[in-house]
């Protein structure tokens, strides 16, 4: 049953699906994809025997829609999440979703479910989730023979508990997220089933999530099971991995730019090791769900590694934030192209 925005609290929501009226649903088949269309109901009917459910080809988005000062509502950066859907489709042989359809399916589910755009101030965003599915009987590991695009919503709170509060992550030795050449780029639902296991092992512990090292040498950060991850050394250069197995994320390189235009740091794709944290004085979790995330502490083989603070976020993180999240909102000036008008 849809949710009744007279029912939300959104000032309190939390990271959790809601299922509101309306989505958008477009088939690709004999070689096209159909106009697309609004539905009501958030039940899907497709073949048991569907590539997505058994062999993984499936993929999807993250992004969100924000309530400025003045009312309006903005997208960031969708242009990067239609050309990212668009790499995982071409690495799971599945049909790239035309950037126009993209964004304008994103933009119809916005407006659809309009009540549900949290408030300016509440910190509250529609969150999106664009889903690219392999559907119809096929039981070979062969591609589908016919894909769903499906895009819907739901306002979101803060995704890490306690937003810019400092959160620990458990550095993991045991279980890799990706390997050196499999499909860490891409953002497909296998990276994440494989995440589970540690994410639940690390949070029975205390811990807010797994950071991962790169699976060849595991001496090298890579990111966190839901974000990519950046630190700043004494001498305040904004480092975040380079590497090959990781998403790359639309918010690292948004914060990449503001580090380096906005706050006169000098920002880098690099190195991490994870026996030299003390390098750093500051780290943090970054993405669409994560937004920036502090980094308070990483535990390293049952040594903990303390950045900033464990309960204050550091001075740099928070200008980050700042700056990210102000122009997200429409409150400080977007570099041309970042923000898009609904
Ligand atoms: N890394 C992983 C594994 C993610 O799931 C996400 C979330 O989308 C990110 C990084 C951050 O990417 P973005 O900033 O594009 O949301
Ligand atoms: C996002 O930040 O959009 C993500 O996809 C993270 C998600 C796995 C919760």
């Amino acid at each position: 049953m849809a949710v009744q925005a007279e029912t939300l609290d959104f000032n309190d929501l939390g990271f959790m699906y809601r299922d509101l009226p309306l989505r958008y649903v477009s088939t690709y088949k004999d070689g096209k994809w159909d106009a697309g269309k609004l539905v009501e109901g958030n039940q899907l009917t497709i073949s048991e025997s569907s590539p997505a459910l058994h062999y993984g080809q499936q993929c999807f988005e993250g992004l969100k829609a924000y309530r400025t000062k003045s009312g309006d509502v903005q997208l960031f950066r969708v242009d990067e999440n239609s050309k990212r859907l668009n790499k995982s489709a071409i690495r799971l042989l599945m049909p790239e979703v035309p950037e126009e359809k993209f964004i304008d399916a994103v933009k119809q589910v916005v407006r659809a479910n309009e009540a549900f755009i949290p408030p300016y101030g509440s910190g509250g965003t529609l969150y999106l989730r664009p889903l690219l599915i392999g559907v119809g009987d096929m039981i070979g590991v062969a591609p589908a023979p016919e894909f769903m695009f499906i895009v819907f919503a739901m306002p979101v709170g803060a995704y890490f508990k306690g937003g810019l509060q400092p959160a620990r992550f458990l550095a993991s030795f045991d279980y890799d997220r990706a390997a050196p050449f499999g499909t860490g780029r891409a953002k497909v639902g296998g990276n994440y089933a494989g995440s589970m296991l540690p994410g639940k092992l690390a949070r029975a512990q205390g811990y807010t999530d797994v950071v991962y090292l790169d699976p060849a040498t595991h001496t090298k950060i890579e990111e966190v099971g839901a974000a990519n991850f950046f630190a700043i050394t004494h001498d305040n250069e904004f480092v975040t991995p380079k590497s090959d197995s990781i998403l790359p994320s639309i918010t690292k390189y948004a914060l990449l730019y503001l580090a380096e235009h906005r706050l006169g740091l000098k920002a880098t794709e690099g190195d991490i090791y994870i026996d030299q944290l003390d390098q750093y004085k500051e780290a943090g979790a970054c993405g669409t769900a994560a937004i920036v995330t502090p980094v308070g502490a990483i535990t390293v083989k049952g040594k903990d590694h303390v950045f900033y603070s464990e309960t204050e976020v550091g001075p740099l993180t928070q200008k980050l934030y700042d700056e990210l999240v102000g122009i997200q909102f429409g409150d400080i000036e977007a570099p041309e192209g970042w923000v898009f008008q609904v």
